[in-house]
């Protein structure tokens, strides 16, 4: 397994924001968290990603331990993710946000390399066009020089994914990636997480869109009050009572 997560539980005050939570994700494959406003996703996020420390519980990526490692160790060691509110810089361009994102794994450091010390100018060449690479897989070549804020907000969705994969991570969490897109918007999304799997990258997606989780996750966790209460393919999720009645309310359809 890339990243097995075991028995996560984080308290605030007397809040459980997460409580035994405890699932994998494979190479390749797509694992979708979902659940209500509230219910911990983020949270699980923010403990994998080390921006909290759990009261109890690990992460094993890659037979690695992560607990107790800083953000910047585990980005590095292959695990980048989006934030439900975009962090774009707006006023770089739009080939400069996705540089950003290459110098987690490169050995020249982000300070460094937005001054352009002349040590770092081979190494800025390549991420350049990696960086060009990655923006045409989205369809962002033209927009390169843009600045990122004149983007239409689906391609600043589009372009902050483009970010992340910037440093060739192994898993992607992405929070809400369809949070703000109209539907064309959302099904170019759904088509690009599906191709970044067919290049073999795993992604854990928290996504309230219901027709994006179904048509691109392999599995699916429902988190309700920080507690797993369901895990199985799209189509089983769909038809658990338990998840109708906790996460849609006992009258309504999985969309
Ligand atoms: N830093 C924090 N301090 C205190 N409470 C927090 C903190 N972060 C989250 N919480 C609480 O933990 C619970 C889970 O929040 P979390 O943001 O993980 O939910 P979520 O599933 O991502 O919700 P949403 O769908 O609205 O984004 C909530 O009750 C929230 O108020
Ligand atoms: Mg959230």
């Amino acid at each position: 397994m890339l990243l097995e997560v075991t028995g996560l539980t984080k308290h605030f005050g007397g809040v459980a924001a997460a409580k035994e939570v405890t699932f994998n994700v494979g190479e390749g494959e797509i694992i979708a968290l979902i659940g209500p406003n509230g219910a911990g996703k983020t949270t699980v996020f923010n403990l994998i990603t080390g921006l909290l420390e759990p009261d109890q519980g690990s992460v094993v990526f890659q037979g690695k331990a992560l607990n107790g490692l800083k953000p910047h160790r585990i980005a590095a060691a292959g695990i980048t993710r989006t934030f439900q509110n975009l962090q774009l810089f707006g006023k770089m361009s739009v080939l400069e946000n996705v540089m950003t994102g290459a110098y987690l794994k490169g050995n020249t450091g982000f300070l460094q390399a937005i001054a352009r010390w002349p040590a770092s100018i081979g190494e800025e060449k390549r991420i350049k066009q990696e960086a060009l690479g990655l923006l045409s897989e989205v369809g962002l070549e033209e927009q390169a020089s843009l600045p990122a804020a004149t983007l239409p907000f689906g391609q600043q969705r589009l372009l902050d994914i483009a970010r992340s994969m910037a440093s060739n991570p192994q898993l992607t969490l992405l929070d809400e990636p369809a949070a703000g897109l109209n539907s064309a918007e959302t099904k170019v999304l759904a088509e690009y997480l599906k191709y970044l799997r067919s290049r073999g990258k795993s992604m854990v997606l928290v996504e309230h869109d219901m027709e994006t989780v179904m048509e691109v996750a392999d599995r699916v966790m429902v988190l309700n009050f920080g507690m797993a209460i369901a895990m199985g393919t799209p189509s089983e999720i769909q038809a658990d009572p338990e998840v109708i009645k906790a996460y849609l309310g006992e009258d309504e359809q999985v969309a």
